[in-house]
């Protein structure tokens, strides 16, 4: 097995060979839709179909001898349009994504104000809203509030192959054109890879012959564009020019290149489009190969004007974005903003919020490939404690496996598991976390492969037989996670009796689940496999890593009975892997490009609904010098996800092995993240609940700033933080922009106050990264750091009010007991409300529903940006007497530092300054 991963290593350790992956030219449904002649007969509207119920159904056809197809709309609450179009009756059913939306969505009632020879227009239940459906050619306009937002299919490019008999049975079925010869199916062939496509050395058979589907979409007034992860590319998305799309296709790709449109491991097909006064997001909900192009161009906008034969023109932005999936239906949700936050909750109403982690998991993470033995893990989490550096998690990859079989543990290194997590992990309040691929080792003598081989719970062959490929055990299986019968039996795996030497301290890991296949077409499986249900591979594909962390997550409840909250890190993930865990950014490598790449990869995931996201910290390939790992640890302490990881052929790189200076530069970037946890925590609960960001791209916060919109190496962490990381060397200044001029800006470490003017430069040194608070916020910090978190649980807490020009500010603090799912079931939990105006800091619930007993107290607040410097300072608590607060002021910096407060974090209390 060793071998196997050494012989995949060293074809890894060379650049990526581009070779290996497909480009557009080489995708069959790419070229067959972009030869869609521009003189093709377009769809049009049968009028006389057109049928209400909530909906609006109708069809359209082409004028070929093609059978028309079905469009449906709806009007979902909340501002969300749907658009359906489907066969009529296809010769089999279509893949229709199951899975990803948390409920089939409840439609409104749309009505027909207007149907004539030429258009059908749609009201809609709420806001000034209507869609004008042009009937020949077949064109959808939304409109919002007499703007036209956008248009769909106003380039024509409806595309939908509908299902053909195969070829054989077609021929005999054939009609004789009047000279006598008949359409040779096999025309062509090559070219169009209409039922056999070839790759390499590769065939793809397809057993349901050509199925592509494409649309188009036209967004008026944006040019700035943005989501559609996962690639190593700017936040902004470019224009894309042919052959060079954006691909979505979830692929392994080593050390994979910089500024590239390539599928990588994970795919949310949700785009952003954004412009001052309107946000919006188009979800084209698709699991097979996806390609998206996009273009954007001045266009001219003729606005009609009050005298008659005269109108007024303005040149405008325009985004055209054409979508291209291999197969499935056509199914897409229009949100219609309007703020980003809008947008992020109507994404979030369809496929769910992120899953709020247990507080461990925001910690440090140590990983590496691989801690030798239990040794080698107690000594890395001894010489913790002696650099007296903080960390939560220890993790264990596939070398800890007796012979990559996942479940199981290699007998000399790791005899004692139990004993490793228990008597050292447990014992200082520390985690461990597995890999567990999917992948299974064909081995009869292997429990997990001989039962789900015996129940035919892997992915078959397009013959029916197991599917068999490579992977770091050699030749494997792979479990068919589509199956949800599959599922329930892997979650059972987890079970403590059955997952022998695991404990309540151990979290998963799931890689390689793209899936990856050593010696497979683009190192993935074939499209011509057969999972549950008899769907191929090709409808799936972009699922298979989202089922494994759903399945692996239901194990991590399930064992606990319920009642504790999963950890699971994906490095395959789409649409809605956000209900699951974490993802990351998978095999970067120790160069500054990545570091820099890292931001605009983790922002486009983050807005993407993937709140909890991060990249190896030092970056995975290669070994990187020592400024460039202590820049990575700065960046990685204001990142949502924060693991230090590296591959097995890179020197060891803990954080206490580059000398003292380095050593103490990343001791306190790692400090720093652990007094910020109470921030980062209520950031998540937001994210949970309402579907904000943690982190988020600098327009988020600053829509309206049209200087933001391109901002790619900076970023806010919830609404306080403004985050520089450092991704070049040996740099003495930065350039940082701080938005809106009537914004106060307080650094983070020093208070010195700025007022927002545009770009500025900032001296930097080694010792730490550009930190702003903005003014208006209140964040909650722990005033000391512990081991790992739970040493943390009653650590007294500090406010940090930042004054805004008002001199006033707000702020949140959730707290809960961090790791089960009592916040919710039992509404154990406190959500507190912090607002400081006219010189009054109040305190109170925020959430009525929720209760939590805490010892822990507020023992500092520091007011930044207090211009004088009060004469008294009492405190009113609920129900006791007013008492004077112990102060200091700081007249340099204008701050206030009130001091011995012990106010219990769940009463309310006013404070009066004078
Ligand atoms: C690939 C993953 O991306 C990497 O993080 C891991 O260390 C190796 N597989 C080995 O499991």
């Amino acid at each position: 097995m060793e071998s196997d991963s050494q012989e995949k290593i060293s074809v890894e350790d060379e650049a990526v060979d581009r070779s290996e992956f497909k480009t557009c030219k080489q995708i069959a449904f790419y070229r067959r839709q972009k030869s869609l002649c521009p003189g093709k007969p377009l769809y049009r509207v049968i009028l006389d179909t057109v049928e209400l119920t909530n909906t609006v159904k109708f069809q359209i056809t082409s004028g070929d001898c093609k059978a028309p197809l079905l469009v449906e709309i709806y009007e979902i609450e909340g501002n969300i349009f749907r658009l359906k179009i489907n066969e009529i009756t296809p010769l089999k059913p279509r893949y229709q994504v199951p899975d990803v939306l948390i409920k089939e969505p409840a439609s409104l009632r749309l009505t027909i104000s207007e149907k004539n020879a030429d258009e059908l227009v749609l009201v809609c239940a709420s806001e000034d809203q209507q869609l004008r459906i042009t009937v020949d050619p077949f064109e959808i306009q939304l409109i919002s509030n007499k703007e036209v937002v956008l248009s769909i299919n106003s380039n024509g490019l409806l595309y939908l192959e509908q299902l053909q008999p195969p070829p054989q049975i077609r021929e005999s079925t054939l009609q004789k054109k009047k000279d006598g010869s008949v359409d040779s199916p096999k025309e062509n062939q090559e070219d169009l890879g209409l039922w056999e496509e070839k790759f390499g050395s590769f065939l793809d058979i397809k057993a349901n012959g050509p199925s592509s589907i494409g649309l188009d979409f036209s967004l008026y007034g944006f040019e700035h564009i943005y989501g559609i992860p996962q690639h190593a590319e700017t936040l902004l998305l470019k224009n894309t020019s042919d052959d060079d799309v954006y691909r979505l296709y979830n692929l392994d790709v080593f050390g994979y290149q910089t500024h590239s449109k390539m599928g990588i491991y994970g795919s949310v097909p949700l785009l952003l489009a954004h412009k001052p006064d309107r946000t919006i997001g188009l979800f084209w909900l698709n699991s097979s190969e996806t390609l998206v192009e996009i273009g954007t161009k001045a266009a001219l906008e003729v606005l009609p004007s009050r005298t008659p034969d005269i109108s007024k023109q303005r040149i405008l932005p325009q985004t055209d974005v054409r979508w291209m999936s291999e197969s499935g239906i056509i199914d897409t949700f229009i949100l219609m903003g309007p703020s980003p936050f809008h947008t992020f909750k109507q994404y979030a109403q369809l496929t769910g919020t992120q899953a709020l982690p247990p507080l461990f998991s925001l910690g440090y993470h140590q990983c590496r490939w691989n801690y030798e033995d239990e040794k080698d893990v107690e000594m890395v989490d001894t010489s913790f404690d002696v650099s007296n550096i903080p960390y939560d998690v220890i993790w264990l990859d596939i070398e800890h496996t007796d012979g990559k079989r996942y479940f199981t543990w290699d007998k000399k290194k790791f005899g004692n598991p139990e004993r490793m997590q228990k008597q050292i992990l447990m014992k200082k309040k520390r985690k461990l976390v597995v890999i567990l691929d999917p992948h299974i080792k064909v081995d009869p003598l292997y429990t997990i492969y001989s039962q789900a081989k015996e129940r035919g719970y892997f992915v078959k062959d397009r013959k029916g037989d197991d599917f068999e490929g490579i992977c770091w055990p050699g030749p494997s299986c792979y479990l068919d996670f589509t199956n949800p019968e599959v599922r329930n039996w892997y979650a059972d795996q987890f079970a403590f009796k059955t997952y022998k030497g695991s404990s309540e301290i151990l979290f998963a890991w799931n890689d390689m689940n793209e899936p990856s296949v050593f010696k497979g077409v683009e190192l993935t499986m074939q499209k011509d496999a057969i999972h549950h249900g008899k769907w191929e591979h090709r409808e799936v594909h972009n699922l298979y890593g989202f089922y494994q962390q759903m399945a692996t997550a239901e194990g991590l409840i399930r064992r606990s009975g319920g009642l504790e909250r999963p950890f699971v890190l994906t490095r395959s993930f789409f649409a809605g892997s956000q209900k699951y865990g974490a993802v990351w950014t998978g095999d970067n490598k120790a160069e500054w490009d990545y570091l820099k790449i890292s931001i605009p990869m983790l922002l486009t995931i983050s807005i993407a609904g993937i709140s909890f996201c991060g990249a190896d910290v030092g970056g995975f390939v290669g070994d990187p010098e020592p400024e460039l790992l202590v820049r990575w640890y700065q960046a990685g302490a204001f990142q949502p996800f924060f693991r230090g990881h590296a591959n097995m052929h890179t020197k060891r790189r803990e954080p206490w092995l580059f000398g003292e200076e380095n050593t103490r530069i990343i001791r306190e970037a790692i400090k720093e993240r652990y007094t910020l946890l109470p921030y980062l925590y209520s950031l998540f609960y937001r994210a949970h609940t309402a579907a904000e960001p943690v982190m988020r791209p600098m327009w988020v916060e600053f829509p309206k700033c049209l200087e933001t919109f391109g901002i790619e190496d900076e970023y806010m962490l919830g609404n306080a933080l403004l985050v520089y990381p450092v991704t070049e060397p040996k740099v003495t200044t930065v350039n940082v922009f701080l938005p809106d001029s009537h914004e106060i800006w307080y650094e983070f470490r020093k208070f010195r106050c700025l007022k927002g003017q545009g770009l500025l430069k900032i001296p930097v040194t080694l010792n730490s990264i550009p930190v702003f608070q903005r003014g208006g916020t209140i964040i909650p910090l722990k005033t000391s750091v512990g081991k790992s978190t739970e040493w943390m649980a009653d650590v007294p807490y500090e406010l940090r009010v930042a004054l805004d020009c008002k001199a006033s500010a707000t702020g949140e603090l959730y707290l809960d007991d961090g790791h089960s799912f009592q916040y919710l079931h039992e509404k154990q939990f406190l959500l507190r409300k912090f607002i400081f105006h006219e010189n009054i800091f109040s305190s109170r619930c925020a959430d009525e529903n929720g209760q939590f007993r805490t010892k822990c107290v507020i023992e500092q607040i520091l007011i930044l940006g207090m211009k004088k410097q009060p004469s008294s300072v009492t405190a009113s608590i609920h129900d006791g007497e007013d008492k004077a607060v112990t102060f200091t002021y700081d007249a340099k910096n204008s701050v206030l530092t009130l001091q011995q407060l012990s106010l219990n974090v769940g009463i309310d209390w006013v404070l009066h300054i004078k």
